[in-house]
């Protein structure tokens, strides 16, 4: 497996297998001042599948750096090293991070969003949190909504699924492997989705999950892939030319290939990561599921550019999760963050789906329930950036249904046994 490195207008870097571990110890200097935001929910399903003790490094956002793992302390940048970037480019480490994350969301192109006055609520409700922010699901949900919300964050959070990578491991070969383990399981929608009942072991550490043969990854999850239309895709006669616009962990980007692979559909797969400690946990995850077909480019979606049309945009964008997701949820958000998420939402969606093909299809996907980040950015969308929202045609087994005639699917806690999710599809 090769992969490119090379600078081109927009794109930060263009990574080359080659010279990867050279420019990561470069650019990994940033790497301990997590964003961390999204950090419980984004890289859920991966943690599932890592048994190593990153867990603990991630408790304390990185800030006791004795708490690291070894092999993540030798990226920690030297004081010197601080001090000449400080020199050269004027702020430390540490500030670096802040500024590439606020630039990726500054440096808009001329359509860049409209900061405020697109939101559902005013200025006066902008700080809401906790319970504030809890109440309002029985506003857009019907009353009692909150409170079942809440019995599900309680009954739900610790579901685990699993998805079988049939690169790997067909659905006989899984029935043999929770036979022989005692693994008690329930079927779902998704033929190739189990959700684990009962275990007598950590099947994270079984040889079949370290060896990618399946993967922890939350049913919800599983459904953006899912909405792909695999036989038109096969009907094209020709190599499919797929971009993943915010791709680590890689748990859709996996999925992609694997379907891909199972359609016996050539293609070309570029995935976008914005943070590039979070690259290289992308390129294990593929690299461990099989798959050596791939580029990866280490940029702001929002700032992305190219000469290509692709037929298929999954964009997982970054969002501001859900209470299911992280049991901290309601302390940690306010109306406010979920505004600002939307708008980074709609930058990366107004950039990227101008590389969509005439023929192409979108998916759009949250892991937020919020309206202002699902609907409220569909109708954004369909407004702004020249695309048409389109049904879904998937049936998932209980009312999916979204708020103002919005098509897509929305997963709530309470109906779905799942995480909080939000999917929609839309084409030219
Ligand atoms: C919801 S997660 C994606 C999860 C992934 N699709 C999966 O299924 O495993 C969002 C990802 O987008 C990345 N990200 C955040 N801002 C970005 C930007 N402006 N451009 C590209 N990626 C971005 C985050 O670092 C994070 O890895």
């Amino acid at each position: 497996m090769t992969y490119h490195k090379s600078k081109s207008t927009g794109n930060k870097n263009r990574f080359n297998s080659n010279s990867k571990s050279n420019k990561s110890n470069q650019n990994s200097r940033f790497s301990n001042n997590r964003t961390s935001e999204n950090r419980d929910r984004n890289t859920r399903d991966e943690d599932n599948n890592n048994n190593d003790n990153r867990h603990k490094f991630n408790r304390d956002n990185g800030k006791n750096f004795n708490s690291m793992p070894d092999r993540l302390k030798k990226n920690k940048p030297t004081a010197e090293e601080n001090k000449q970037f400080a020199i050269k480019g004027n702020y430390t480490a540490k500030n670096k991070k802040r500024d590439l994350d606020k630039k990726s969301f500054d440096k808009q192109d001329e359509n860049r969003p409209p900061q405020r006055s697109n939101n559902r609520f005013n200025d006066s409700t902008r700080n809401f949190s906790g319970n504030d922010l809890l109440n309002r699901y029985d506003k857009f949900f019907g009353n009692g909504t909150s409170s079942k919300l809440k019995d599900a964050m309680r009954q739900y959070s610790n579901n685990q699924f699993i998805r079988v990578n049939l690169s790997k491991m067909n659905l006989d070969e899984i029935q043999v492997f929770f036979k022989k383990n005692r693994v008690k399981f329930e079927n779902t929608f998704l033929k190739n989705a189990f959700k684990i009942e009962k275990t007598f072991f950590n099947l994270s550490s079984s040889i079949q999950c370290l060896t990618g043969q399946f993967y922890f990854q939350d049913l919800a999850s599983q459904v953006p892939v899912n909405c792909v239309d695999f036989e038109k895709l096969k009907s094209l006669n020709r190599v499919v030319k797929v971009l993943d616009g915010c791709a680590s962990p890689g748990s859709k980007t996996t999925q992609m290939l694997d379907l891909l692979n199972f359609h016996k559909i050539e293609y070309e797969l570029t995935a976008i990561e914005l943070e590039e400690k979070r690259v290289n946990r992308l390129v294990n995850n593929i690299q461990k599921m099989g798959f050596d077909r791939f580029k990866i480019i280490n940029c702001s979606a929002t700032d992305f550019k190219t000469s290509d049309k692709y037929d298929v945009i999954i964009l997982d964008v970054p969002c501001s999760g859900n209470l299911v997701g992280d049991k901290n949820w309601l302390n940690k958000r306010n109306v406010s963050d979920i505004c600002d998420k939307a708008n980074l939402q709609k930058s990366i969606v107004k950039n990227i789906s101008k590389y969509l093909s005439d023929e192409g299809e979108l998916i759009y996907s949250t892991c937020s329930i919020e309206p202002e980040e699902n609907e409220d950015n569909v109708k954004w969308i369909i407004d702004n950036c020249d695309l048409k929202n389109v049904k879904i045609d998937l049936e998932v087994g209980f009312d999916a249904s979204c708020l103002n005639g919005v098509l897509g699917l929305r997963f709530l806690p309470h109906k779905s046994r799942t995480q909080g999710f939000f999917v929609s599809k839309f084409v030219r």
